[in-house]
């Protein structure tokens, strides 16, 4: 597969699944498969969202796909206790090869890392049942606002950006939900906002988010010091700007993602 900006180190696997925990009270209370028996999940990673899925839907049944075997073998582990329930398959999701059709399908926080995501939406389209409900959840970057103007976060953010884009992914894929979903012929496309607009009003929860955006921002550093990129000095300056955040009485932190439902 092309080059993925967070790469595949345990530290980053572990990320997945905090990831998961912290951002699942905004993610999960819209997602709706009642009675779906059996779905696929694109780009599943470690399985940290699979997890969720199975204790919250606990007749259905799951084939998790992702184009890095590392991740597969970690999922593997990590859900071993579900595995009754779970398939899993190595392939990249824009040229899908299963033998099954299935009557829904999961996405999140992989479209921004795929050239041509139309694609994905094509593919994982001719394996659905008429009828199925897909979910997507995907990144807005640029929507990101933060006070006091840091320039450590400011430089580190847009160049994180520029990275991805360098890639050949996209982090405002989730803008482009509404179109992508039409292009690929689903219907009933409705799309919701998410995020967290957060300021000192609740300091445990921007505590709480500034600590998360820190490693999220982190897990891009190993990648953008070897695409010298950046130097580990603006690592350092952008992680100090987080905890200048959190500690100024004016805070704000304000980010949006886009959450996406539509049907076969
Ligand atoms: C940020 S992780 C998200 C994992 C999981 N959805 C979650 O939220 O924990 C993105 C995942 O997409 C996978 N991925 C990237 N490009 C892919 C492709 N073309 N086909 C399938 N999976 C892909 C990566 O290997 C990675 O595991």
């Amino acid at each position: 597969m092309t080059s993925y900006i967070h790469g595949y180190v345990p530290e980053e696997q572990e990320r997945l699944v905090e990831q998961a925990g912290v951002l699942g009270s905004l993610i999960y209370p819209r997602i709706d498969f009642i009675g779906c028996k059996q779905i696929l999940e694109i780009g599943s990673g470690v399985g940290a969202q699979t997890q969720v899925l199975l204790d919250l839907f606990p007749e259905m049944r799951i084939t998790c796909v992702d184009a890095e075997s590392k991740q597969l073998e970690k999922a593997q582990v990590n859900l071993d206790s579900f595995k009754d329930r779970l398939s899993f398959e190595c392939q990249d999701a824009r040229n899908l090869q299963l033998n099954e059709k299935f009557d829904g399908a999961f996405i999140c926080w992989v479209l921004e890392h795929i050239p041509e995501p139309i694609q994905v939406l094509r593919s994982l389209k001719s394996h659905l049942l008429p009828g199925s409900k897909i979910w997507l959840t995907e990144v807005y970057n640029s929507s990101f606002y933060f006070y006091p103007e840091l320039s450590g976060l400011r430089n580190y953010y847009e160049k994180y950006n520029q990275f991805q884009r360098s890639l050949g992914g996209d982090p405002d894929v989730g803008l482009k939900l509404g179109n992508l979903l039409q292009e690929a012929s689903f219907i009933d496309i409705n799309l919701f906002p998410g995020g967290f607009h957060l300021s000192q009003h609740d300091p445990n929860t921007l505590k709480q988010i500034t600590t998360y955006w820190k490693g999220l921002m982190k897990s891009g550093a190993a990648s953008m010091l070897e695409a010298q990129l950046i130097k580990e000095e603006e690592v350092r300056l952008m992680e100090q700007d987080l905890d200048t955040i959190f500690e100024d009485r004016n805070a704000v932190f304000y980010y949006r993602f886009v959450q996406a439902s539509a049907t076969v």
